[in-house]
């Protein structure tokens, strides 16, 4: 079977700073994969150059097996690559309902566009906020909006970056029973920092360090692994 996702060779440099570093990596359909490493270790470089809003120094992007390096953003996420980014992305003085719409209605009739509002809505358990400025929603309930409008595209790989980031521990793990259900359909890449987290939610684990794939394995190895607690579980209080 083809994977969902590949990199060979995958570079993006700025100026000096090598941000990603000759990167081979491989997604199956329907692998839901988690992607760790400390600070300024590329990891949300590495997921604008797999949406194209960065276009990669050298290297190779596959995905389904078909070349997508250099295309803009707006023909990869057509392909069907959806990311929720690091910094938010919503209208704060739309409802919850119509953020959600703007992103389903591409392509499709009203009636459509109604059913996969709803239906992106209840994945999330969100639809008691429908008709809510996201503008005045706490930052879990955002998080969540934000997740609803990825998914209202329907994409076929979602990238997610600290989807879990100033979420309290109940916000967290109900996210984490979210992603599970997400992955049933559609395959994700989760790059967070939260290492509990990680665990509800991981079964291979892909480590960055200083742009390169340091470590990759199952969760327990990665997190038995004396590279991986040098570079930077050992410096952080979850591990
Ligand atoms: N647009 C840019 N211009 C110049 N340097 C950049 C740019 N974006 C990222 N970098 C550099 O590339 C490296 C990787 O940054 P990146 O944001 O990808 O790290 P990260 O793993 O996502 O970190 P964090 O966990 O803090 O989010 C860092 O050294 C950063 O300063
Ligand atoms: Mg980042």
């Amino acid at each position: 079977m083809k994977p969902l996702l590949e990199t060979r060779n995958l570079v993006m440099r700025f100026g000096g700073v090598t941000a990603v570093n000759e990167v081979d990596f491989l997604l199956e359909e329907g692998e839901l994969r988690c992607l760790i490493g400390p600070n300024g270790a590329g990891k949300s470089t590495f997921f604008k150059c797999l949406t194209g809003q960065y276009i990669p120094t050298a290297g190779e992007i596959l995905f389904r097996g078909k070349p997508i390096t250099g295309l803009n953003s707006h023909d990869i996420a057509r392909l069907g690559v959806g990311i929720k980014t690091q910094v938010p992305n919503v209208f704060n003085g739309l409802s919850v309902q119509e953020n959600i719409w703007v992103s389903a209605r591409r392509g499709r009739t009203p009636r459509m566009t109604a059913r996969i509002v709803e239906e992106a809505m209840a994945r999330v358990g969100i639809a008691d906020l429908a008709a809510r400025a996201v503008g005045e929603l706490a930052h879990g309930q955002r998080q969540l909006v934000e997740l609803a409008i990825v998914l209202a595209a329907e994409p076929a790989l979602i990238l997610l970056d600290e989807p879990a980031a100033g979420m309290t521990h109940e916000e967290t793990e109900r996210l984490a029973a979210i992603i599970r259900e997400i992955n049933r359909t559609q395959a994700l890449i989760v790059v967070e920092h939260d290492m509990q987290f990680v665990r509800m939610i991981a079964r291979k684990v892909t480590v960055f360090h200083q742009g390169a794939v340091l470590v990759e394995d199952d969760v327990e190895a990665v997190m038995r692994d004396a590279r991986v607690r040098d570079v930077y579980l050992g410096k952080r209080v979850a591990a």
